[in-house]
């Protein structure tokens, strides 16, 4: 019986040579995919632009590579940031939702794959485990974008994967989410000599890009198309991740963490988010396909790393 590592190394066989297009590549997630398509992908072709060289808004600009004629079409170009798509609808609107359209329009000349990272942020079940059939219900403007974009790909009748991913930690200098904002800001309080801080309940599943990014190609190894949910195993409050950092990077000594309600903090806010949008993998589990790992194993193997011990020297 062959592990599930053995069992990937065959697939990612499958798209050996294959050609991937990866819109906005220097982000989080999209060099997360350059990274696993370079670790695990013998010959991949990796064309991977960011916003400065394809600005998915402007059809031209994307129609300039045409000639590659991807295979796949990783699409991780957006304006993710939610209170900015509230302050900037129209921006959001042409980044995600017309960025999307063009992006369509380039998949239908090549005949290529579309990939979709979709976000838990179009759902809104405080009491409620999300999967696959779970009707979104989007609180913010961002959210609503998103889902206009994904059922624009779903209308196009072109192959496609979106994938419902929870709330992303990684790429180090480039994470603009909840893990590096908090290192930096810690890391400030401290040289400061501030000893505390409050973070708010909400729950989150924190999950590691590269752990998305590899899970993603092996659905596409397994000509896998539709939607899946792809979350970090467990869940956790922002607290409860702030204490788990602290913990990791041994600062317990300089540092204290209290809870306060998630409501008190979000007023700071503009976008609504909610206050806990848990997804399960089960469609993944039921096809053998979970390779997500529990968020603390993850977030361990990524805090151990010179970015983060040199913010704390
Ligand atoms: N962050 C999450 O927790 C999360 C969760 C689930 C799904 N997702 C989805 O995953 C994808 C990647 O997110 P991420 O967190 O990796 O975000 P990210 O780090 O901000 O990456 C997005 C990239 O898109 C680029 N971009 C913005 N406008 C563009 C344009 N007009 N044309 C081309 N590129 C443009 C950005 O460039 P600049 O930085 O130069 O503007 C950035 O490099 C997004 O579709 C997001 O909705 C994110």
């Amino acid at each position: 019986m062959k592990t599930f590592l053995e069992q990937d190394i065959e697939s990612f066989k499958l798209l050996s040579g294959k050609k991937f297009l990866i819109t906005g590549g220097s982000g989080m997630l999209g060099s997360s995919f350059v990274n696993q398509l370079s670790k695990n992908i013998k010959n991949a072709k990796v064309y991977s632009f960011d916003k400065k060289n394809l600005d998915v808004s402007n059809i031209n600009s994307v129609n300039k590579y045409l000639d590659i004629q991807p295979d796949y079409i990783i699409h991780c170009a957006a304006l993710v940031n939610a209170d900015e798509c509230e302050r900037n609808y129209e921006n959001g609107k042409k980044i995600i939702v017309d960025g999307t359209q063009n992006i369509i329009e380039f998949a239908k000349k090549t005949n290529s794959k579309i990939f979709y990272p979709q976000s838990f942020l179009i759902y809104n079940y405080t009491n409620k485990i999300i999967d696959e059939n779970t009707k979104p219900m989007p609180l913010n403007k961002y959210g609503k974008l998103k889902l206009e974009a994904e059922n624009s790909i779903l209308r196009s009748s072109l192959e496609y994967l979106s994938i419902r991913m929870g709330g992303f930690f990684g790429g180090f200098q480039k994470d603009n989410n909840f893990v590096g904002k908090i290192t930096t800001h810690i890391s400030n309080l401290i040289k400061n000599k501030k000893k505390s801080i409050e973070i708010g309940d909400r729950v989150w599943q924190p999950s590691y890009t590269e752990d998305l990014a590899y899970n993603s190609l092996l659905l596409l190894s397994k000509k896998k198309i539709g939607q899946y949910c792809m979350a970090s195993h467990g869940s956790c409050s922002f607290f409860d991740l702030t204490k788990k950092i602290i913990n990791i990077l041994k600062i317990g000594n300089l540092f204290e963490v209290n809870s306060v309600s998630a409501e008190i903090l979000a007023k700071k806010e503009i976008a609504v988010r909610p206050i806990s949008a848990i997804m399960n993998n089960n469609k993944l589990i039921k096809e053998k396909l979970d390779r997500q790992r529990k968020w603390e194993v993850s977030l361990e193997e990524y805090l151990d790393s010179p970015y983060f011990r040199n913010l704390f020297k």
